[in-house]
């Protein structure tokens, strides 16, 4: 699920000892700019307060099926439809036992049963409960029915016991709910190229530009959440390394070109995500150039840098080639003789003169061009963070590469 402004997740709490963390998991689910409301177990309301979970989200906390007051405002079945997501969160044994088995014998279950919304659970047992053969039973029927499961986690139980059981904590629950529940990239290795690079004038300086390498990285995360085996191929930039990605430091195009290179053979997908410098200088000098106080001006002879996307599309062995495209005008027109000319199979063409968009930005657009056998495929991504348009863009390459 993506955690984007306005989700409307009801969370149902079950009466596990973990339920105090679910205040926790409210307030996180509310701070990622979702709707929360709250359906408690007659059991959960031992272990935690309905108003604390009131007062969290700012919203009454539903506790009885059979409750008239509730029912004259949002209903049980209102409530259902109401709702993006279901979480549960501690999810006990006995709870998913009923829900395995389809019992709507409380107001949460009848939720369950009622609402077509994505479901996920988290589950919390101790750790004899969680390896019974019944749970185990119920777990993969859940599964089996729709739901996800995240967690449980391994440790310290609060009963004393060590093993699995533990609810995962509320960050890693947001986390998990963020990532995709499929992995259609098993089994695939991707290459991709991100951010700037450096070409040396002297020891000391440089010919570079301004991409914040923002989106490569979230091409990065995107393919390794969906199952791939991803090598990045970096510039310069300050970002963290995504979770899972092996990353290869670079300068220079040529650095680059090198690596590129050197990975290329046998992946299944290459992205040129790198805002590439097209020359460099001819001869960097050995020694910091000094400013000359005879002349006025300074000629730096420039080289041509090799087309690193364009050597890997020319490759007998060569993947499936995605290439980005940054325009300011005729995107369509420019990205379609990007696609010919260098002979890639897929090319993302984003307008870097609309504002809030692109470059440095944490947002994106894109017009997204494709070979098919005899014409070209088009499909228009609207604005969006660039996390949302990095998943988007791997799923249709990944999808093209099935074909
Ligand atoms: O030719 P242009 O720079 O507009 O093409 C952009 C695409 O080509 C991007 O995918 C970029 O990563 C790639 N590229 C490259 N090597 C270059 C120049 C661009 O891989 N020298």
């Amino acid at each position: 699920m993506s955690t984007a402004p306005r989700r409307r997740v009801l969370l149902g709490i079950s009466a596990g000892i973990a339920a105090y963390k679910s205040a926790q998991l409210a307030r996180l689910l509310k701070q990622s700019g979702c709707e929360v409301r709250v359906v408690m177990t007659d059991g959960a309301q031992a272990f935690i307060t309905p108003l604390t979970l009131q007062a969290l989200t700012g919203e009454p906390v539903r506790t009885s099926l059979l409750d008239p007051e509730a029912e004259a405002g949002m209903g049980h079945i209102e409530l259902a439809r109401w709702a993006d997501l279901i979480l549960i969160a501690p999810a006990t044994a006995d709870l998913m036992a009923r829900l395995a088995h389809g019992h709507a014998d409380d107001l949460l279950t009848t939720l369950c049963l009622a609402s077509d919304a994505e479901k996920a659970m988290a589950p919390a047992m101790n750790q004899a409960m969680w390896r019974q053969p019944a749970t185990a039973r119920n777990a993969h029927r859940l599964t089996e029915d729709g739901w996800r499961l995240l967690g449980p986690d391994s440790g310290d139980q609060a009963c004393g016991d060590v093993g699995p059981g533990r609810m995962l904590e509320p960050e890693a629950i947001l986390g998990a709910l963020a990532a995709p529940a499929d992995r259609p990239a098993e089994g695939v290795r991707v290459v991709i190229t991100a951010g700037p690079t450096r070409e040396p004038l002297d020891p000391v300086r440089y010919l570079s530009n301004h991409s914040s390498g923002k989106m490569g990285y979230a091409l990065a995360a995107a393919a390794t959440a969906l199952g791939a085996r991803v090598q990045l191929i970096s510039g310069p930039v300050a970002l963290p390394t995504p979770a899972g990605v092996e990353r290869f430091d670079v300068e220079s195009a040529g650095e680059m070109h090198e690596a590129a290179q050197r990975l290329a053979g046998g992946c299944d997908l290459f992205i040129g995500c790198a805002a590439v410098a097209d020359y460099r200088a001819e001869a960097p000098a050995e020694h910091k150039l000094k400013k000359r106080h005879d002349e006025d001006t300074l000629t730096l002879r420039l080289v041509k840098n090799p087309d690193i996307i364009a050597a890997v599309a020319a490759r007998p062995d060569r993947p499936y080639v995605v290439g980005f495209a940054a325009e300011t005008r005729e995107l369509a027109a420019y990205a379609h003789d990007k696609l010919t000319r260098k002979h890639l199979d897929m090319v993302v063409a984003n307008d870097v003169s609309r504002a809030g968009l692109g470059f440095g930005a944490d947002d994106n657009a894109a017009l997204l061009l494709w070979r098919e056998d005899e014409t070209t495929g088009q499909a228009d991504l609207p604005p969006q963070p660039k996390a949302d348009l990095a998943e988007a863009v791997i799923r249709r390459a990944l999808a093209r590469l099935a074909d």
